[in-house]
């Protein structure tokens, strides 16, 4: 039985105890901690899946296998929070969404095998104890650091719950182009990802958010098909799902725009491209006001 640590009660926190409840002891940690125990209820299967629950001061031994399941903006405090109990040999995934916490994290913690994960497992809370695996995805993770290898991985993580990539990059910027297409405009329009493609006023907004993608993928070395015609396809394969920005502001949270579009500006304006309607979506969101 190995200790798995697991930052994070978030839907994608709960789901990865429950790849390991059967074999390995489970150890999550929040920011304040009312008990001892987490459990929560996986739905449709009704397991129960039962952890320790401990803060960063309350871990009374190393971390050897963490999983950072935080939202982007908060990952690096996170982690930096149990820095001082990492093993020399930690093995750390990361499972944030967009871009650019994973790598300053990569960067900050480049001693210990760092992975990226890039999800396309359905989870959402139905309450704060009760998980709905929604749809059965595929954890697509690789290497963001030296001492980050397959072989390791699949040590403790079991194989039937991940798939190796040597190169994990493409992986990221197509799920972040997808969600910049997506996600914001869900917020904004206040719709679920299929309605999207089926109002010519929301399509032709994306069509024009995607042109400036477009422009970008231009300068990476990525042979992906159009921008938009991407965001499409995932419209119509998510059609009733609500996006994760969408749920963020319907919960009034903190959205990761900064990781999502706030990224991809940052990248255009590395190579002068212009980009006025990513810059415009950045700040119709962030005039919504969310979060504490
Ligand atoms: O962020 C999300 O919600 C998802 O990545 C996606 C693909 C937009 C589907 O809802």
């Amino acid at each position: 039985m190995l200790p798995i640590h697991i930052l994070g009660t978030g839907a994608m926190a709960c789901l990865w105890a429950s790849y390991f409840s059967e074999q390995h002891q489970i150890n999550f940690i929040r920011r304040t901690n009312k008990t001892s125990k987490f459990s929560f209820t996986l739905m449709p299967s009704k397991q129960v899946v039962t952890g320790n629950a401990y803060t960063a001061k309350s871990i009374p031994h190393l971390i050897q296998h963490l999983i950072v399941a935080t939202k982007a903006f908060d990952a690096q405090t996170a982690i930096q929070s149990v820095e001082h109990l990492l093993s020399p040999n930690a093995q750390i995934v990361l499972l944030q969404n967009g871009m650019g916490s994973q790598q300053s994290i990569a960067k900050q913690f480049s001693q210990y095998a760092v992975y990226a994960c890039s999800s396309t497992e359905g989870a959402y809370k139905i309450d704060p104890q009760t998980l709905m695996h929604a749809g059965k995805g595929i954890n697509h993770i690789g290497s963001l650091s030296g001492e980050a290898q397959q072989q390791k991985l699949a040590q403790w993580l079991p194989s039937s719950s991940f798939q190796w990539h040597e190169d994990i990059s493409p992986v990221l910027w197509r799920k972040l182009i997808v969600n910049c297409a997506i996600n914001p405009l869900t917020l904004i329009y206040n719709c679920q990802n299929g309605e999207l493609i089926k109002q010519p006023h929301m399509q032709q907004h994306m069509k024009d958010i995607c042109q400036e993608l477009d422009m970008l993928l231009d300068k990476m070395p990525f042979d992906f098909p159009c921008a938009f015609h991407l965001a499409t396809q995932i419209c119509q394969q998510t059609a009733n799902n609500f996006s994760s920005m969408y749920q963020d502001g319907k919960h009034n949270k903190p959205t990761e725009i900064d990781f999502i579009t706030g990224y991809i500006v940052k990248k255009c304006q590395e190579f002068s491209l212009p980009c006025p309607e990513n810059i415009k979506l950045i700040n119709s969101i962030k005039k919504l006001n969310l979060g504490p």
